[in-house]
């Protein structure tokens, strides 16, 4: 059978994660917020305004509109400075692999990500074309674990949602995917991600009959 295969992208197709990390890092440190790995945990696959208003509600911090904005542009520009020279190198260990058997088994492969700087990434990795479909932050008005972006997935690639497989590295992304009734695959710390139907370390991990046994 045709499955829909829905791949988030920071964290889980790009070493990206570490880059959101180090920018909320650094606007946290400057408005005087601690912010732990563990505090990052919970603003993966959030998006950008919604990671924001974690991170000041970790602070006790109220802010107007007008401030809110400007760190908003701030944290996006520090991420993008540490993306100028991306390129192929970024793309985890194992996710080639499996996108091109994924290609061979012409099976579709969709995009779903909340972040506003998909597309340029994705082309300057270099790994564009695989995807039939792409959904980002620019497409979806309600944020990871809200499924909408994995539904309008799966609605690109004319696949139903129960034949529909996500690949997610966020507790947020996974719960997406499960109230979508989709099969969600945690990529990272099993105990982190421990609401996912399948959780493997990093690619490496996912056998080719692994993929095959969901396609058939
Ligand atoms: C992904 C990442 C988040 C990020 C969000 C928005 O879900 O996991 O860390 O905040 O996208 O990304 P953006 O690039 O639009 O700021
Ligand atoms: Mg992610």
């Amino acid at each position: 059978t045709k499955k829909a295969f829905i791949f988030d992208l920071d964290g889980v197709i790009v070493d990206t994660a570490k880059y959101h990390y180090l920018a909320w890092q650094k606007l946290a440190h400057e408005l005087g917020i601690e912010f732990t790995p563990e505090h990052n945990e919970e603003l993966k696959g959030v998006s950008r305004v919604r990671s924001l208003d974690i991170i000041l509600e970790l602070g006790n911090i109220q802010a107007s509109q007008e401030e809110k904005d400007k760190w908003l542009i701030q944290k996006n520009e520090d991420y993008l400075s540490y993306l100028v020279d991306i390129d192929e190198s970024e793309i985890l260990p194992g996710v080639l692999q499996v996108l091109h058997h994924l290609i061979d088994k012409n099976q579709p492969i969709a995009l779903g990500s909340a972040s506003k700087n998909a597309k340029p990434i994705l082309e300057k990795t270099g790994i564009i074309h695989f995807f039939d479909a792409i959904v980002d932050g620019n497409d979806v008005s309600n944020a990871k674990p809200d499924p909408e972006v994995f539904l309008q997935a799966a609605r690109k690639l004319d696949v139903a949602y129960e034949n529909s497989i996500v690949f997610e590295d966020s507790v947020a992304g996974i719960q997406a995917a499960n109230i979508a009734k989709m099969v969600s695959i945690g990529i990272g710390d099993a105990t982190t991600l421990n609401e996912a139907k399948y959780i493997f370390k990093d690619f490496t991990f996912i056998d080719l009959s692994f993929i095959d046994s969901l396609i058939n």
